[in-house]
């Protein structure tokens, strides 16, 4: 056999391997969408009519603040080339976290969030999600014994700062050291554990610098490896360092103090060494969720603190409501598909919450007006994820307004200071939303 005879015979063997394997992923992906029609076709599922268009390539122009409200409650949108949908319907919201939510994952969210918090019930799906919550929900079981005693201090400490202070003063900052207080309290065990007021400042701005960034790469989603500028970096090397400051005092006060008295200061991380005998994983473990707690139920509503979330169908599924002319067919999902959800804008839903959805009405909650809202509320989610900071949240909350009107009975907006209409206010959207003004008043 002559060279260019096994030349082609070689070419001849390649094309063939390749049209086979060509003709094996066609034939699996046929089998795949046979599938899936199936599938929808047992479940009702129609087709989507809405879809949102977009000048842009990419569609990274697409949408804004008043998308989700001109678009209705499900659509379809295109982002970066990929297909996925947008819903701010009850029923759906119902299906993606509590009644089909095994067929759902967290996504892109873990590449996102993963520089600044690691390993970690905010990032983990299954099995170690599992894992992480059950220790989590340890601790708050644990806190409930202690009533209030773990925002005490805190408080008290936000009271001085305030009787210090005079004139107008903006409550946010006070606020955000009055959460980080409580919640290094809860998770690490004492609130300060040897540091001063400028290694949490250190962390208060790194921490924000890290929202920011990683808000950013969640919105890039499978390419937020794009996105990781050497100050993100570095930024999330001092949260960490904060975190594990934390984390090595706990075993230092076991040895300088005993088991027995450094278990009352810093049950959780001592429970964590027990589970886990690697410090190194332990200080993964430990989250602070970012959170400023001014404001109750109303508030929660307007401005909640998660307000736009995403999911990934990992097998094949459905949701009830978006398919068909009117988007009240069950709308297939296919593996991989993401779907967006903004309680934010359901919130904000005038035929939810009537036509004055966007007003500031406590009232709202009291008579029979919203007793059927269900699933149209849920600032915590809902379902086996649901904040498990929920009750811990309320009550700071509660107990911090409660001690600051006891102090200072007289609180009230600065003059020449109006209030905007709650559609309208200023808002920072970093990982949590808060208010892009402050929130400024008169102390006497
Ligand atoms: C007003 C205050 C708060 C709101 C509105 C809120 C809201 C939420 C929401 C919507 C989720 C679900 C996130 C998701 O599954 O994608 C969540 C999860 C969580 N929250 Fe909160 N949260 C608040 C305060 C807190 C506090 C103070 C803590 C702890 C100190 C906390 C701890 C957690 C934890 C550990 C999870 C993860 C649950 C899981 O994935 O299994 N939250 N929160």
């Amino acid at each position: 056999m002559d060279d260019s005879t096994i030349i082609s015979s070689v070419r001849v063997t390649l094309l063939t391997i390749l049209l086979a394997f060509w003709i094996y992923v066609y034939a699996q992906s046929r089998q795949k969408d046979e599938s899936n029609k199936v599938f929808g076709e047992e479940n009702g599922c129609q087709p989507i009519q809405k879809r949102l268009l977009f000048k842009w390539p990419l569609a990274l122009t697409s949408s804004n603040g008043n998308t989700m409200f001109y678009m209705g409650k499900t659509f379809q949108v295109k982002l970066l080339g990929k297909v996925g949908y947008f819903t701010t319907d009850p029923r759906n919201l119902e299906a993606i976290l509590l009644t089909r939510f095994e067929d759902f994952e967290l996504g892109s969210r873990r590449q996102g969030l993963f520089p600044m918090i690691g390993e970690g019930i905010f990032t983990q799906d299954g099995h170690p999600w599992k894992h992480s919550r059950e220790i989590l929900r340890r601790q708050f079981v644990r806190i409930q014994y202690q009533d209030l005693k773990v925002f005490e201090s805190p408080i008290n400490d936000l009271l001085d700062g305030l009787m210090s202070s005079s004139g107008i003063v903006d409550l946010q900052p006070f606020f955000f050291r009055f959460t980080l207080a409580t919640t290094t309290s809860l998770i690490f065990g004492e609130p300060f554990a040897g540091l001063d007021s400028t290694d949490h400042e250190i962390f208060s701005k790194n921490f924000d610098y890290c929202s920011l960034t990683s808000a950013m790469r969640l919105r890039l989603a499978d390419w937020c490896w794009i996105y990781s500028p050497w100050k993100f970096k570095k930024s999330c090397q001092m949260v960490k360092r904060y975190a594990t400051h934390y984390v090595n005092h706990a075993p230092k006060d076991k040895d300088e103090n005993g088991e027995e008295a450094a278990s009352e200061r810093h049950p959780f991380i001592l429970d964590l060494y027990k589970e886990l005998q690697d410090p190194v994983v332990v200080h993964y473990l430990l989250v602070r969720h970012p959170v400023a707690l001014e404001r109750l139920r109303q508030e929660i509503r307007l401005y909640t603190q998660i307000p736009v979330n995403v999911r990934v169908a990992s097998k094949t599924t459905f949701i009830p409501r978006g398919g068909g002319p009117d988007g009240l067919s069950p709308l297939l999902l296919t593996k991989g598909t993401g779907i967006g959800f903004s309680p934010y804008h359901m919130h904000r839903h005038k035929d939810l919450y009537g036509d004055d959805a966007n007003e500031f009405r406590p009232e709202r909650w009291e008579g029979p007006e919203l007793k059927s809202i269900g699933w149209g509320f849920m600032p915590f989610h809902g379902g086996p994820r649901i904040c498990l900071g929920k009750d811990f949240a309320l009550t700071e909350a509660s107990y911090g307004i409660v001690r600051i009107l006891q102090c200072f009975p007289c609180l009230h907006l600065p003059p020449g200071h109006s209030t905007e209409p709650s559609g309208l206010v200023k808002q920072d959207l970093t990982l949590v939303v808060s208010s892009a003004e402050g929130c400024k008043v008169m102390l006497s």
